[in-house]
């Protein structure tokens, strides 16, 4: 039988010490889904992010893309890591490095992509992302959208089958935020596995086809974003979102 879900978290636990962090976290990605964590500052999200990229071992429960349980000890962590890219809210590109190796280095010396070949396709994805005047500029000279952009360019480039974003706007002007959430709109277009970590409200309203509230290590809640966004039936999501939306942001 084939699993339609791209990625699983089944039952997954995270402590750091006594604190728990991830507290028996149940969710079903499927291919081309995206769906969006929301919660408080501290509820687990990038957590959660970076147990299901195997950056952080988790202490119980399964991590399983496509069919195979990649949590188990002993898989090779950066074969599976290639296909599961991640975007943080630091954009940690290369400093002395241009755009457009920033973007082939990672085919060049993970893949064995040759150089040239490297280099056309970062180029070939520089455009997609708008940056065609940026290709042979350094980061210190692009702005910070234009460098989230890049380092978007530089984890596709790796070719993912699922992205995971982590609150990916939140270092940037908010003049800036929006070229970025198109990037991911577009990426939501061609059919990409996202999981985005946003305080971005309107944003995940708008594009999550799911919508996971997250407390204290636990999905309180999960839906459609009409029902988590205008119906939220958990008291603990109403006084979250009631939170935002008097913070101005929803
Ligand atoms: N490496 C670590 N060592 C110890 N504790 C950690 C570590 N990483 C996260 N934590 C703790 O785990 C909890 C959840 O943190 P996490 O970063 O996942 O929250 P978050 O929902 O992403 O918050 P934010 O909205 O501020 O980004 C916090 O209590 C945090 O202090
Ligand atoms: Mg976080």
């Amino acid at each position: 039988m084939t699993d339609q879900h791209k990625l699983r978290l089944q039952s997954v636990r995270k402590a750091f010490g006594d604190n728990v962090v991830l507290d028996g976290i149940d969710l079903d990605v499927d291919d081309g889904e995206v769906i969006t964590l929301i919660g408080a500052s501290g509820s687990g999200k990038s957590t959660l992010l970076r147990c299901a990229n195997l950056l952080e071992p988790i202490d119980d429960g399964a991590i399983i893309l496509d069919g195979v349980d990649i949590s188990e000890p002993g898989l090779d962590a950066d074969g599976i890591r290639r296909r599961i890219g991640m975007i943080f809210q630091s954009f940690n590109l290369f400093p002395h490095m241009s755009v457009v190796d920033n973007v082939a280095i990672g085919p060049r010396k993970v893949l064995d992509v040759p150089k040239a070949l490297a280099r056309d396709r970062a180029r070939e994805m520089l455009v997609r992302l708008g940056l065609e005047d940026r290709i042979d500029a350094y980061p210190d000279q692009l702005s910070g959208g234009q460098q989230q952009r890049v380092a978007i360019a530089r984890s596709l480039a790796m070719g993912p089958e699922v992205m995971l974003l982590d609150e990916i706007t939140s270092a940037l002007d908010p003049e800036l935020v929006g070229e970025v959430l198109a990037v991911v709109r577009s990426l939501k277009d061609e059919g990409m596995t996202m999981l985005f970590a946003t305080h971005e409200m309107g944003f995940a309203r708008d594009i999550s086809d799911r919508v996971c509230f997250l407390h204290a290590g636990q999905i309180l809640e999960e839906g459609p974003p009409e029902q988590v966004f205008g119906a939220p039936v958990n008291e603990r999501t109403q006084r979250f979102l009631q939170r935002v939306t008097d913070a101005g942001r929803l």
